[in-house]
């Protein structure tokens, strides 16, 4: 099915089942312990052994031998994989490092061996036996260093100038120049990075952890050098990726190179150590944002440069992305510039781009509101743009930001915030209110599905989309029911197997609409075909009560399937909607921090995110992507940043005790309002997503929040007590 004219009335908007915050089908298994993770494969298959993998002590130079005979010679090794031994590789066109180094590092743990034996431990134990010599060579680690090399990037976001901006901003009479920091940020994800493998023959079988089954298929075959069609990648259950997962990583190609020379199936689990060097990262940024404004408080003048680094031929984190299309102004600017650094890869981490750009963008907009005297919800609304400000001909689809900061305005009692910075206390707490737009783009991918309904009735539907804990087995179980008007409870969902259609996956928050609208297809033919069995005309059949009906003749579906069942595959594709119109998701964020006066510890008090995000197919599951996301922009703001040793090239803090991330004591209170909408010009679903979104603006907001408790502004996150305390008024 292609979508190319916009969606009209359709069986979904009935909403007896879309759009009900129905529980997650899969949370029995979940919290059962019975749902598989990459792992947990115990039973699939027998005489499993264990990968246990070596990374570089290097970020850059060569190994000059590699001992292996110690390793060899411990209890339980069974085979060492090397670059030595494993022959030709090939890489991913989606990975930037090859993911066994050897002779060449390329970056620090980089996998250089995979020690594999009968237990876990026996590998672990050998692979601190595998005796490395390298030749160190020097490497640039420091981004702001690297700033006279950097280039403009060949992929991203291209240079855009709309009007004459220099002139614009040299001219107005209240101008901001600033500049901001994000640092490297690690996915860290529950789960790690864990693969099994099989291989029959020359047919490799991987159960895997895996965002993206279909590229992570291709990949995988391109990095072995064997055909697609010989490799079937499992990845039902999937305990968080951020798009750390969106990859092939060492783990599964490790996994498939030991399998071949143990002869047996081997699984590789990466260990926490290793992920934040092993696996990509969210790269840090440095960002010039300058705003020109007339004294009235409208924009007339906006820009936005980035610079982030990434190994060489690799990509720059898009963090002007939403400048380009948040606010009015006739005059802009946004580029960016990419520095060849030697740390390890740098990648797609939740909503790549705008996530860190609205943490810059964001705080320049609070201080500008300052600059002009203007309440800062009230500055955002002040220009807002229902068209895109480069191409004004062209509008978005929907867009209300203006009304998400109205709503989040009245819901979150802003009237009460002091404009005046460090002027609201409460005990020991300074108190203070930040706000923030989110932005996100929607992106639609080509999507498939395969129904079958057999002669129970029973309808089932097998994509290779994933559930990253997003709840796709649910919305996708929702849709089945309500295309074929039978409870959820007769829908069974199979995900994550590259034998079923290729799907949208889950990336970019993508996944829910584009995935959905695949089912939505398939059921529009699956319709068609039980109508044609029935004898009934497809254009007249309702579906309902497990019956198709038409007129005073009514069947049960599972009659009208028969002993054989029957089966209908279509994919969802997407004409150029969303170039004619712009596509977007928008919310607002409101966030009241406490700070302590004395000792400048920052708590986090309360926080609302208002959406309008298209329509929302559970508003269960949504709301626990966006308090999740929320959670996330908390660590954004306030803990994480990987820590870069300069001198060596690597992420120090690589671990969930130095890498801190939000715990439920960090979170109190939070709230998510939706806005009624739907989006007929996105699909036929008319959602969008809100996974990413979420954790657009809420860092900025944040940060807001504790300069109006303290008065203090912080530009480089995250936001901690030492940035602000020797920057406080000393009472006396
Ligand atoms: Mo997302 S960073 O595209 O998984």
């Amino acid at each position: 099915m292609k979508f190319d004219t916009p969606a009209t009335t359709n069986p979904i908007d009935q909403l007896r089942i879309v759009g009900q915050p129905v529980e997650r089908i899969e949370g029995p298994r979940k919290t059962t312990g019975t749902a598989p993770y990459a792992y947990e494969w115990h039973n699939a298959v027998p005489n499993q052994a264990y990968g246990y993998v070596v990374g570089a002590a290097i970020a850059k130079g060569r190994i000059f031998s590699i001992s292996l005979a110690e390793a060899r010679r411990a209890p339980g090794v069974i085979t060492i994989v090397t670059a030595d031994t494993a022959g030709k590789l090939g890489k991913g066109k989606w990975n930037t490092a090859r993911l066994l180094g050897g002779p060449e590092i390329q970056h620090y743990h980089q996998a250089v061996a995979l020690v594999v034996a009968e237990t876990f431990e026996q590998a672990r134990a050998a692979a601190q036996l595998v005796h490395v010599r390298y030749v160190r060579e020097e490497g640039a680690f420091d981004l702001a260093g690297a700033r006279a090399s950097a280039s403009v990037p060949k992929t991203g976001v291209p240079e855009t100038a709309t009007g004459d901006f220099a002139g614009a901003f040299a001219a107005a009479p209240v101008q901001l120049d600033a500049t901001y920091t994000t640092p490297d940020h690690s996915h860290a994800m529950m789960e790690p990075h864990a693969s099994m493998a099989v291989w029959s023959g020359d047919k490799l079988t991987l159960w895997t952890s895996n965002q993206m089954v279909d590229w992570s298929r291709g990949d995988v075959a391109l990095t072995l050098g064997i055909p697609k069609e010989n490799v079937r990648l499992i990845s039902p259950y999937i305990g968080g990726g951020f798009g750390g997962k969106l990859f092939v990583r060492s783990d599964a190609v490790l996994a498939a190179l030991g399998a071949r020379a143990a002869r047996r199936p081997v699984k590789v689990a990466l260990t926490r150590p290793l992920m934040f060097n092993n696996t990509t990262h969210r790269p840090a940024t440095i960002q010039r944002i300058r705003i020109g404004a007339n004294r009235d408080g409208k924009i007339t003048a906006i820009g936005h440069e980035s610079l982030s680094g990434d190994l060489a031929g690799g990509k720059p984190e898009n963090a002007v992305q939403q400048t380009r299309l948040l606010y009015a102004g006739p005059n802009r600017l946004t580029a960016l510039r990419l520095a060849a650094l030697d740390l390890p890869e740098g990648n797609a981490m939740r909503a790549p781009g705008e996530a860190p750009g609205l943490m810059a963008l964001e705080i320049a907009m609070d201080e500008m509101a300052e600059k002009l005297g203007l309440d800062p919800v009230e500055f955002r609304i002040l220009n807002d743009t229902q068209v895109d400000p480069e191409k004004p001909q062209r509008p978005f689809s929907e867009r209300r930001l203006v009304e998400c900061l109205r709503t989040g305005a009245d819901r979150f009692g802003w009237k009460a915030r002091s404009a005046r910075p460090g002027a609201t206390r409460d005990g020991e707490w300074l108190v203070g209110m930040g706000v923030a737009a989110a932005f996100r783009n929607n992106q639609v991918m080509k999507s498939g599905a395969r129904v079958r309904v057999d002669g129970a009735g029973t309808v089932t539907v097998e994509t290779d989309m994933t559930d990253i804990g997003t709840g796709s087995y649910t919305i996708i179980a929702q849709t089945a029911a309500e295309m074929m008007g039978v409870p959820l409870d007769r829908v069974v969902v199979r995900l994550g197997d590259s034998n079923f259609p290729v799907s949208a996956g889950s990336g970019g928050q993508w996944g829910a609409n584009s995935s959905t609208a695949g089912v939505y297809a398939a059921c529009v033919k699956m319709r068609e075909a039980l109508a044609q069995k029935a004898g009934i005309d497809p254009a007249s059949a309702v579906f309902e009560g497990g019956q198709i009906r038409s007129g005073e003749r009514s069947m049960p579906i599972g009659a009208v399937a028969g002993e054989g069942g029957i089966v209908a595959e279509d994919f969802i594709e997407f004409g150029d909607l969303n170039k004619k119109y712009q596509q977007s998701t928008f919310g607002a964020h409101f966030v009241e921090v406490g700070v302590d006066a004395a000792t400048c510890e920052i708590r986090v008090r309360r926080m609302l995110a208002v959406c309008a995000a298209g329509r929302i197919l559970n508003p269960k599951s949504a709301r626990s992507q966006m308090i999740g996301a929320m959670t996330m922009g908390v660590g954004a703001a306030l803990m994480e940043e990987l820590a870069v040793d300069r001198r060596l090239g690597y992420f120090v803090n690589h671990d969930l005790a130095g890498y801190e991330v939000p715990v439920h004591a960090d979170i109190v209170s939070q709230d998510v309002i939706f806005l009624d909408e739907t989006d007929p010009l996105s699909s036929p679903m008319k959602a969008k997503g809100v996974g990413e979104l979420g954790l657009c603006g809420v860092g900025a907001a944040i940060a807001n929040a504790v300069y109006n408790a303290t008065g203090v502004r912080v530009r480089d996150y995250p936001v901690t007590l030492d940035k602000l305390i020797s920057r406080m008024p000393v009472s006396t």
